[in-house]
């Protein structure tokens, strides 16, 4: 069985409402619930959100203990938080992958979003195709295994 954690930072509960012109109109329930349904045999998903950046940080530490492969949209801890830099270094090291995955395109907002902290230690990135970049990252954990 592959466990896959779908791990979501600040503000990604809103969605639907938050900035739809951005984000979509997709609400966080029917993403999390696509996402979960999505699982294929062999696989469990697990969809979390959290505007805590320390929970965030201690589920990513439970990714490295349960060899979990892991899906994260850091949201606006992509662009400072070392500490979750680090701790998705802990994952990486270990040697399972963290697909980072934006909604949007940050390299076409505004220019605090063009860095992210978290890609260096990233296994890789996806960003920009809406909530599909979630489904598109799922396809790329199967595809690597
Ligand atoms: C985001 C992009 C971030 O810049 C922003 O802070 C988010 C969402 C995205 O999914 O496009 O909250 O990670």
């Amino acid at each position: 069985m592959t466990s896959i954690l779908v791990l979501n930072g600040p503000n990604l509960s809103r969605l639907g409402s938050r900035e739809p012109d951005v984000y979509g109109t997709t609400t966080w329930s029917e993403l999390s619930e696509s996402l979960s349904s999505s699982a294929e045999s062999g696989e469990s998903i697990d969809v979390r959100q959290t505007n805590d950046e320390a929970e965030l940080i201690g589920w990513l530490h439970e990714a490295a203990d349960t060899n979990a492969e892991v899906v994260l949209n850091p949201a606006a801890f992509t662009h400072y938080s070392y500490a979750l830099r680090d701790a998705v270094a802990v994952v990486t090291s270990a040697g399972l992958p963290v697909v980072e995955v934006h909604i949007s395109n940050p390299h076409a907002r505004e220019e605090f979003r063009h860095t992210s902290v978290i890609s260096g230690v990233a296994t890789g990135v996806i960003a920009g195709f809406g909530v599909d970049s979630y489904h598109l990252a799922l396809a790329a954990l199967r595809a690597r295994r």
